[in-house]
């Protein structure tokens, strides 16, 4: 069980800082991707919704005179069509038994809704969160708690349905607790780190609640979550474009948050590269599975938190400079990770006849990856279509593993070109049976075993070859891989997926993960009742239903960013 040292009375206490394209397409003719055309069926729906002020440039946003010193209500505003889905007050799936656009509302949704507010948790009266599971037949752990990342797809869920204040009210009061001074030991964390999780202390003496809230400091390792404050940012991008209401980005409280997560990661240093150097467990996989190093999951985290932060910044004193740095970390980022990240069978075979040991700038394989390195399975795994951005690249080390939320992000957040975003997609319809098989979504592929998973996990009972995070299938990816179906304009992959799930998910009681090779089995440490589970298969359903909701979670391409290389010839350019 875990133990809380840091305690945080919100509002007593806190110091004060509340403060479809289809694969034959290039490049060039799916530019815009114009959500209307993606839909099977003919849907309601204003095409111009899902064009906003995202798409204006970042050049644009960085050094347009008009854009400085306007307030963001306006920029917000600047676009009529700046709300993309008429949510408020809406119910679309728990009191209606048909939804709004025809679809037979299956019978889950009911149930799923019912779920979800089960696992609603209430501060002094308010609802903050959702706890990760409901299940009292394991030992809870910090599983009675609302992590940041775990909250993402609940928020989403209230948001389509019309419920924003709850999410109000975690964005505020997580905010709150970044404020808070944070220690390990005797080790100051940086003052914009965003904690993992947090839970209601209800003291019976005095009949008071506080907050307590980890920060990494009673995880299990100790693990950093790197990944929270990004999901913040992402968070509040997608209220704010879901409500209409631009009014909480724009408190400085907010804005000051935005600025401190940012600070963290865009302070100069020693890095080479323009990734994010990370320790091991520090996003979803939070346990020592080899993603130290540059992981793609925080990776397009963070590319998708700087895209979001461009768009709720002020570009007042401290905002506009940070514009400036954000601006040009962007243009690094995306450059290295589609140039150096993404692997398809051209470029497979590229690195598969590296030379070594080269040195100066006109080096070929500039990380000096050694070709004997190259895993069996990868050679088999790339089909001939289709491509993947994988987990990991730094000096002598690439490491091929697929990781479905990082590469579902890299396509919502437009960090994928859409050539990119397609192969994707292609990839995985064409390794359907090892990324679905009959439960989505793997977290990675493949599991490592023996001798690796010896070295790799130091031994992890939990993460044994094809369960939890070594290669365990997660049913809350459902809503990230259907998110990037719609944007991709394939949204008939998700809904085989979603059916997938449907045959199992409330009969097995909402896993956390399944395990084995196919995902067949309930996973061995699996929690019931796992909240994200149910919520990532409602937002899962809701955007099949209404894809305008895929808005919330989704930037388009930033036309001044356009890939300086084509898919397979990235590694020359
Ligand atoms: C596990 C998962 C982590 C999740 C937590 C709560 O530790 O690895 O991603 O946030 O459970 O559900």
């Amino acid at each position: 069980m875990s133990s809380f040292n840091l305690t945080v009375d919100v509002t007593e206490n806190g110091n004060g800082n509340l403060k479809n394209a289809d694969s034959s397409h290039t490049l060039d003719d799916i530019d815009d991707v114009d959500f209307s055309k993606l839909l099977e069926k003919p849907r309601p729906l204003n095409i111009d919704r899902l064009r906003s002020l995202d798409e204006r440039s970042l050049t644009e946003l960085s050094g347009s005179p008009q854009l400085r010193n306007v307030d963001s209500a306006s920029r917000l505003h600047d676009q009529a069509d700046y709300v993309i889905s008429p949510s408020v007050g809406r119910r679309s799936g728990y009191n209606t038994p048909r939804s709004l656009h025809g679809f037979e509302t299956h019978p889950m949704v009911g149930e799923a809704w019912d779920a979800l507010r089960r696992s609603m948790v209430y501060f002094r009266g308010q609802p903050v969160g959702t706890i990760a599971a409901v299940d009292n037949s394991e030992e809870k752990l910090n599983y009675d708690q609302v992590f940041v990342r775990d909250f993402v797809p609940s928020a989403l869920a209230f948001l389509m349905n019309g419920e924003p204040d709850i999410v109000k009210n975690f964005l505020l009061k997580t905010l709150r607790l970044q404020s808070w001074e944070k220690k390990i030991d005797r080790f100051q964390l940086g003052e914009g780190v965003m904690p993992a999780s947090f839970k209601v202390f209800h003291d019976p003496v005095r009949n008071h609640e506080t907050l307590i809230a980890d920060f990494g400091e009673s995880a299990i390792g100790r693990v950093a979550p790197v990944d929270s404050g990004f999901w913040w940012i992402i968070l509040l991008r997608a209220y704010t474009k879901s409500t209409g209401d631009s009014s909480l980005a724009d408190m400085p409280e907010c804005q000051k948050g935005i600025r401190l997560i940012l600070s963290l990661c865009l302070s100069e240093g020693f890095d080479t590269f323009p990734t994010l150097l990370c320790a091991d467990g520090c996003c979803m996989i939070d346990r020592r599975m080899g993603v130290y190093g540059y992981p793609i999951e925080i990776q397009t985290l963070f590319f998708m938190a700087l895209r979001c932060a461009l768009l709720l910044l002020k570009q007042d004193g401290e905002g506009k400079e940070m514009v400036e740095q954000i601006v040009k970390r962007l243009h690094a980022l995306s450059y290295h990770m589609r140039s150096y990240f993404w692997l398809d069978l051209k470029q497979l075979n590229d690195i598969y006849r590296y030379k070594t040991e080269e040195y100066s700038h006109t080096a070929v394989n500039k990380f000096n990856v050694i070709p004997d390195s190259l895993p069996e399975w990868v050679f088999d795994f790339m089909p001939p279509h289709g491509g993947f951005f994988i987990g990991n690249v730094s000096p002598a080390r690439m490491d091929f593993r697929w990781f479905a939320l990082g590469n579902c992000i890299a396509i919502l957040s437009s960090l994928a070109t859409p050539e990119q975003s397609t192969a994707i997609m292609d990839l995985i319809e064409s390794r359907w049976e090892e990324l679905v098989g009959e439960m989505p979504l793997k977290v990675c592929y493949p599991a490592i075993e023996s001798h690796e998973w010896r070295i790799v996990t130091g031994c992890d009972p939990k993460n044994t070859r094809w369960s939890y995070h070594n290669g365990g299938s997660w049913p809350v990816l459902l809503w990230l891989l259907t998110a990037a179906c719609i944007k991709t304009g394939r949204p008939q992959i998700a809904r085989r997926a979603i059916e997938v799930a449907e045959a199992r998910l409330h009969k097995d009681h909402w896993p956390e993960y399944y395990d084995g090779k196919l995902g067949r089995y309930v996973g061995k440490q699996s929690r019931k009742n796992q909240t994200w589970s149910i919520a990532g298969y409602l937002v899962a359903k809701m955007m099949l239903e209404d894809p305008s909701h895929v808005g919330m979670v989704a930037l388009e391409e930033d036309k001044q960013m356009k890939p300086v290389m084509r898919r397979s010839n990235s590694w020359t350019c």
